[in-house]
């Protein structure tokens, strides 16, 4: 299958990160409600995400490409992951078999940094999986696409499915691509539980965000 490439030229949509509107198809789980102005801030935070173009995608009708610049830290040692109002993230927040978007607690430089929390059964994570990256049966992962920069948005089953270029990524086996273009996982967040019972990260996540990067 040919997938568009980041220089086609067509009737998309357009994109935040150029002040532009950002197609709401874009979020499909419960951050559906990420306002132009949050997002457009992530990507000048964040990702420093630039936006380069906006191209046609006609299986999704929704398209987002971006250039990364901004190469520094998300998430560091102890920094608590919140959910959209703010509250932190705890053991009890999720079910097995739920996932939400969370963020990095703000601080300086970073105010929005949409990632993508699930459980599992701990038993349904691959052998692949290192330890550290997943305590109670929570994993965490950039919401950003390997391929072109969409979001991630819908389930299917133990998979998260980029609505831009149908690519698929297994949530259960460190988010390995399991359809689609994208050439590389969604790079995956260390996490640990503290004494208090609260999701933080142990560190930055273990991959380039966005397309690019090894
Ligand atoms: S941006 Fe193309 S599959 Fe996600």
């Amino acid at each position: 299958m040919d997938y568009p490439k980041p220089d086609d030229d067509g009737d998309s949509e357009s994109c935040s990160c150029s002040g532009q509107a950002v197609s709401p198809s874009l979020y499909g789980d419960a951050r559906a409600e990420i306002r132009r102005r949050d997002f457009a801030k992530f990507l000048a935070t964040v990702g420093g995400l630039t936006a380069v173009a906006s191209l046609s995608a006609p299986l999704a009708s929704t398209t987002q490409v971006f250039e990364r610049s901004y190469e520094g830290p998300i998430y560091s040692d102890g920094v608590a992951l919140i959910d959209e109002n703010g509250d932190r993230v705890t053991e009890t927040t999720l079910a097995e078999g739920e996932h939400m978007t969370v963020f990095p607690e703000p601080r300086p430089g970073i105010e929005d940094a949409p990632t993508l929390l699930v459980r599992f059964a701990e038993s349904d994570y691959s052998d692949a999986i290192d330890e550290g990256f997943v305590v109670s049966g929570y994993a965490a992962f950039s919401k950003i696409c390997t391929h072109a920069g969409c979001l991630v948005a819908e389930r299917e089953g133990n998979e998260i499915v980029c609505p831009c270029h149908f690519g698929k990524f297994d949530m259960t086996d460190g988010a390995a691509v399991t359809g689609g273009p994208p050439g590389r996982p969604l790079p995956q967040l260390p996490i640990t539980l503290t004494s208090a019972g609260e999701l933080v990260a142990t560190g930055d996540f273990d991959g380039a965000i966005g397309p690019g990067g090894e």
